[in-house]
């Protein structure tokens, strides 16, 4: 059905109030709507993407086409030894007992009070732990404006250019699509997984860290973020934020879903390779054949799918990593049936080590700009 079609539906459904607040919408490259809470989430049921806009549209909209900074990346893989030293703590159980905890909540939907108690729950799990490090890993909540769970970044200063930001990226909210204000949403695998994914990452790096005192000379950063079910409106508010600051993000890599595995005989991972940078994507490859035990597939979304999005959006360079081909990803998102029991955490260790592959390789990596032509 066209988007007009819907729209005129849901107000014939629920009307518009007058003096209804409405929402800014960007469907496609070209098209931009307003559109009432009810109807936005009307064409998320029919599968209709968007990214929310509502905050800064002349922003972005100025920003159409914007062009990604590129940067080189490594092309012989010389970390062996510390990726593997990394690696040895790295505990399927401490997955489990985290996402089981985090799955409890009766949903994580950005608007709802459930939403804001999983998130000081995610907060205070990433507190302890990085408590070994002091003040040398920090923690900052970023408040959004019109909604109460908060999106979390933990920083690790880079010792010698802390100004090259390397992103590790998940979104700590989940929606049932049915009804998200009332409707149960354990999200195990969206988004779950990539949160434990990047809690464990972080967990067995400060553990390195803290006894090898082996400080990364780049600033090394996990974005938790909110709202992303919403239409990216977490992650936007942040790199949106970061562009207007000229922060300088040399590489993005967002983890969306990591647990589900349709056929164990034919394990692997996904590389979306659209609204992403070829180059940085290249270089995952490299990591993935050198440390992972699983092969990769190259995949679409076929949308801006994930919060990678709003940094390609802002001009870093960002790549998306999920569990399979998109053919064969978990088909019980957005409902009840997100549950933990589906999800192989084998297969969330793998994105584990992707992540440890790719600090060690890029933590003191010295970035050059490539020109961009
Ligand atoms: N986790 C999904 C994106 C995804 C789908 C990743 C399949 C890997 C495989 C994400 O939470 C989501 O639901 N995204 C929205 C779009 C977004 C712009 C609101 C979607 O796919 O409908
Ligand atoms: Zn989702």
């Amino acid at each position: 059905m066209k988007v007009a079609s819907l729209l005129s539906l849901a107000s014939w459904v629920i009307p518009r109030f007058k003096d209804e607040e409405l929402r800014t919408i960007q469907i496609s490259q070209t098209e931009v709507l307003d559109v009432t809470d009810h109807e936005k989430l009307l064409l998320k049921r029919q599968g209709v993407r968007f990214f929310d806009i509502t905050a800064f549209p002349s922003f972005l909209r100025s920003k159409e086409g914007s062009k990604v900074v590129n940067y080189s990346y490594p092309k012989q893989l010389t970390n062996e030894k510390k990726v593997s030293e990394i690696l040895e703590r790295c505990d399927t159980k401490a997955m489990f007992e985290d996402l089981a905890l985090f799955t409890n909540f009766y949903t994580r939907y950005y608007k709802s009070e459930y939403g804001y108690e999983s998130a000081t729950w995610l907060s205070n799990r990433l507190r302890n732990v990085t408590k070994s490090l002091g003040d040398r890993a920090t923690q900052f909540h970023v408040d959004h404006h019109d909604w109460k769970q908060f999106s979390i970044i933990v920083r690790i200063q880079g010792s010698e250019t802390p100004e090259n930001l390397i992103v590790f990226g998940s979104h700590q909210d989940s929606m049932n699509l049915i009804f998200p204000s009332s409707l149960p949403a354990p999200g195990a695998d969206d988004n779950g997984s990539g949160t434990v994914t990047n809690i464990e990452a972080l967990r067995i790096y400060t553990y390195y860290l803290n006894k090898t005192q082996d400080w990364p000379r780049n600033t090394i950063e996990f974005h938790f973020y909110s709202a992303e079910e919403g239409g990216l409106l977490g992650s936007l508010d942040i790199f949106t934020h970061y562009a207007q600051q000229n922060q300088t993000v040399v590489a993005m890599i967002q983890q969306d879903m990591t647990g589900y595995v349709e056929d164990s005989q034919n394990e692997h991972l996904g590389l979306i390779t659209d609204h992403t940078s070829p180059l940085l994507t290249n270089f995952l490859k490299r990591v993935i054949k050198k440390y992972l035990n699983i092969p990769y597939v190259e995949t679409k979304c076929g949308y801006a799918c994930s919060d990678h999005s709003s940094a390609t959006r802002n001009g870093y360079p960002a790549a998306l990593v999920i569990e399979s081909d998109f053919s064969k990803k978990n088909k019980y998102i957005h409902t009840t049936m997100d549950t933990l029991d589906r999800l192989s955490f084998d297969h969330m260790a793998e994105h584990v080590k992707l992540i440890i592959g790719t600090i060690a390789e890029l933590g003191n990596w010295r970035f050059e700009r490539l020109s961009n032509e």
